[in-house]
């Protein structure tokens, strides 16, 4: 959530600063502002907008120049979208400017305190008590020691940066808490950039450093003074290996689009580089893994749902007992966790405030910990003992696809790296050969998906159902058509319909059945024949050779069975489709739903 950028140097900031914030829309696009230091002038030139800030671009480019700056994209958490809830946040008597990612838990508090101290409030937010705190504090001590008394008073997780009117070529950085990512980079130029995502900035500079918790700087043109600096981190300056994206010559409307029909490639990518991605890494680990008796995984969202898939792979194939527990539920389910249980925080992000939470949680009660991410370096990465990159390059559609199927198939190699049946191993690993060209061929032809999507497009509700290892897939495509088109879906356990969900069937609810070739086959059927005597549509995904359950059904997609254990993901790619093409017959971008940012860096 909330994008951060700042820069000091010799250019003009403006176009520096607007590109950057463009680039981290992914986190949130409901307003934007940007707040830059005029020197002639001696006082800063703000502008702030509801929706992008490419809607206050060219008015920044004619009237704002300058060289140090700071500029923000929020996804709001208090107070409405409006201008005056947009950052920066300015102090009362205009001395502090911060932009802010995080929550304040504790600002009603503060905010009443400072009301009674004089201050005065114009917007609903929570970061405008931080501006207005630092500038109380001011009146009594130095910068560096406002700064430690803000950081001190306030509770909850912020990464915030600001500028002071007093030292305005200066950028102050307070990291409370794993409050979304936040780095200081520098050039050989000597222009220093600050930012939420290291991965945006590669070509400014190749190195920085990240912030981690309880840390407070202050960067100038010379140098960067760490006011509070945590001792313990040994992650924190490192180079930036993104993973690259392959070349693809195709050229797409959508990142979402794309990024579904790239899956055929980075499935490849995973496959032919699972040593360096994994394997490796699993290795060089310190974990010792013939002592885990146990696999909990934790997640949201589709990480959470690509995780079910997981500990079905870690009870299947690894014989060891698993369990996937939604990351927000992790500690307040009071679950007993110990040394023997190793712990697998999935997070494409690696940011995602509550599976980050769960991890620390984790950790604290003496469990072994993985993070499973596409970052090299992220929150998750620093708190876990091992991190295992999905290598699927960065997602930028707020909806999962590629990053869904690259950590399905990750979990399948850690699972089969878990087994001890060593003499199945090389089978296991062998099912993961050619799937990238059933992929290739099932993103070849999408006419018929395209006239599903005709037919789900005009509903108000669906059904998803699936069983044993196609249940998570049902969760997963239930909660893409939500995400993307505003059609309520609920994924369910086909078992579950007789179970009360049977009374909603009728007109306005059609169910998508998934009906792979295997052990679940007679139950899917049995479901088909339950929901058409009730009158109920239902549209099959069901095997290209299945000739009998195309007989039962007017509506279906065939899909080419590759593997039992890898099928799953064959059939979520379609269920993507389904959305993707159902959204864009909605006429809404699928890119940038509303209400929602990729990256959740809030409780
Ligand atoms: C899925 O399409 C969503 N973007 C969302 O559910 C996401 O999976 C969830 O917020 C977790 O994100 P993470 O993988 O970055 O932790």
């Amino acid at each position: 959530m909330c994008g951060i950028v700042g820069y000091i140097g010799k250019e003009n900031a403006s176009k520096i600063l607007i590109d950057l914030t463009r680039s981290l829309e992914y986190r949130g696009y409901d307003s934007a502002g940007i707040a830059i230091y005029d020197s002639k002038e001696n006082k800063f030139l703000i502008k702030k907008t509801t929706g992008t800030i490419d809607r206050i671009k060219q008015e920044i480019l004619n009237e704002i120049d300058g060289t140090t700056g700071i500029s923000h994209t929020r996804w709001a958490t208090h107070g409405k979208i409006n201008e005056k809830n947009a950052h920066p946040q300015i102090s009362s008597n205009s001395k502090i400017l911060i932009v802010h990612n995080g929550i304040v838990e504790n600002y009603q508090e503060i905010k009443n305190n400072l009301i009674k101290s004089g201050y005065n409030f114009t917007s609903e937010t929570d970061s405008e008590i931080i501006a207005n705190l630092i500038e109380f504090n001011l009146a009594e001590s130095e910068i560096k020691d406002a700064l430690e008394k803000t950081m001190d008073s306030i509770t909850g997780s912020s990464s915030i940066v600001g500028i002071s009117k007093d030292s305005p070529n200066d950028i102050f950085l307070i990291k409370k808490g794993n409050s979304g990512g936040l780095v200081i980079s520098e050039n050989k130029s000597g222009e220093k950039i600050i930012c939420s995502d290291p991965t945006i900035i590669t070509k400014f500079s190749d190195s920085y450093r990240y912030l981690v918790d309880n840390e407070i700087a202050i960067i100038s043109k010379h140098k960067n003074n760490f006011i509070r600096e945590n001792k313990e981190p040994n992650k924190r300056v490192v180079n930036i290996k993104t993973n690259t994206i392959l070349e693809d010559n195709e050229t797409y409307q959508y990142k979402m689009e794309e990024e579904i029909f790239y899956q055929k490639k980075s499935i490849k990518r995973i496959i032919d580089d699972k040593n360096d991605l994994i394997i490796n890494k699993l290795n060089e680990s310190n974990i010792k893994f013939e002592n885990i008796q146990r696999v909990l995984v934790i997640g949201m969202g589709s990480s959470f749902n690509a995780g079910l898939l997981g500990s079905y792979y870690f009870e299947s194939i690894s014989s060891l007992k698993s369990e996937t527990i939604n990351a927000s539920e992790f500690i307040d389910s009071k679950r007993i966790i110990d040394s023997n249980d190793l712990v697998i925080g999935v997070t494409q992000s690696g940011e995602t405030a509550e599976t980050i939470k769960a991890l620390e949680y984790a950790k604290s009660k003496g469990a072994k910990t993985i993070s499973v991410t596409e970052k090299n370096i992220s929150q998750a990465s620093i708190i876990s003992d091992t991190n295992v990159n999905i290598g699927c390059g960065p997602e930028y559609a707020v909806a999962s696809t590629k990053t869904f199927t690259a950590t399905a198939l990750t979990l399948y190699i850690i699972s089969v790296y878990l087994s001890r049946d060593n003499e199945n191993k090389k089978n296991l690993e062998n099912n993961l050969l050619g799937l990238d060209s059933k992929i290739e061929s099932l993103l070849l032809d999408t006419k018929d998906t395209k006239e599903i999507a005709k037919i789900l497009s005009s509903k108000e509700h669906i059904l998803y159902l699936g069983r044993g290892i196609m249940y998570p897939i049902a969760m997963e495509g239930a909660l893409k058509m939500k995400e993307i088109c505003y059609i309520h879906s609920e994924g369910y356990a086909a078992g579950e319909m007789k179970h009360g969900v049977n009374a909603l069937i009728g007109d306005n609810m059609p169910s998508i059945v998934l009906c792979p070739p295997d052990e679940t086959y007679p139950k899917m059927i049995s479901t088909i024949n339950e929901i058409q005597a009730r009158n109920g549509e239902v549209i099959g995904l069901i095997d290209k050779d299945d000739d009998n359950t195309n007989k039962l059904l007017s509506n279906y997609l065939t899909i080419e069975s590759h593997n039992f254990f890898i099928d799953p993901i064959l059939y979520v790619i379609q269920l993507q489709l389904i959305s993707l093409y159902s959204s864009l017959r909605l006429k809404i971008n699928p890119d940038r739903p509303r209400n929602l940012a990729k990256t959740v860096t809030v409780e």
